[in-house]
């Protein structure tokens, strides 16, 4: 075969290193959500950077979830979760989830709680929120990449807490 450049597969070269990956990654700003979920009286989260929109019809979410944080175990028992876009005021909910360990409802502590279709927990003053039944669950090196079907949605004014190079930031104008 001549012509044009056929991708090559890992095993045939140019693979790089997670630190290189991390590295460029650090460069790209990110809005933080917290992915929470509730399952058998339990509720957790974990703030999340991993996540975009999939398809709009049907309105479907994509969130990348290590198999290591503890909400994880609650939204597979329960099969849905709820993606809460922080605003600009709302940084320390997102430490508060992104601190290893900390239990469930001390996280919950912070904020404003309340629920839309699925009884899972939902942040009062985000920036928008997605409530959603799991569609698929796919394994991923360390990752579970998760598409979430949306049953429930709100959006409000504020704006939105941005993350980059390892700092919480916020949108400045041009
Ligand atoms: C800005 C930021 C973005 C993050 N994004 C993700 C993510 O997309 N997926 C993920 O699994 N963990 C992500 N994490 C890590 C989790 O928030 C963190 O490991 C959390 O403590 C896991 O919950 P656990 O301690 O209850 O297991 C992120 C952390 C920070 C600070």
């Amino acid at each position: 075969m001549t012509g044009s450049a056929t991708p090559q597969p890992p095993e045939a070269g140019g693979t790089i290193s997670a630190e290189e990956y991390t590295l460029a990654m650090r460069r790209v700003v990110s809005p933080v959500a917290v992915i929470t979920a509730a399952h058998g009286g339990e509720r957790n989260g974990l703030t999340a950077t991993a996540i975009c929109s999939a398809t709009t019809e049907p309105p479907t979410v994509l969130v990348c979830i290590n198999r290591e944080a503890s909400a994880l175990r609650l939204v597979d028992g329960a099969g849905s979760f709820a993606v809460n876009f922080l605003s600009e005021t709302q940084s320390d909910i997102a430490r508060a989830f992104s601190t290893r360990g900390l239990a469930g409802e001390t996280r919950l502590r912070l904020g404003s709680w309340t629920t839309l279709v699925t009884g899972v927990p939902v942040l009062t003053g985000a920036v928008s929120t997605f409530d959603c039944v799991v569609a698929e669950s796919i394994p991923v090196g360390t990752h579970q990449i998760l598409l979430g079907r949306v049953v429930g949605v709100t959006s409000g004014e504020d704006s939105a807490l941005l993350y980059r190079d390892g700092f919480f930031r916020r949108v400045a104008p041009e």
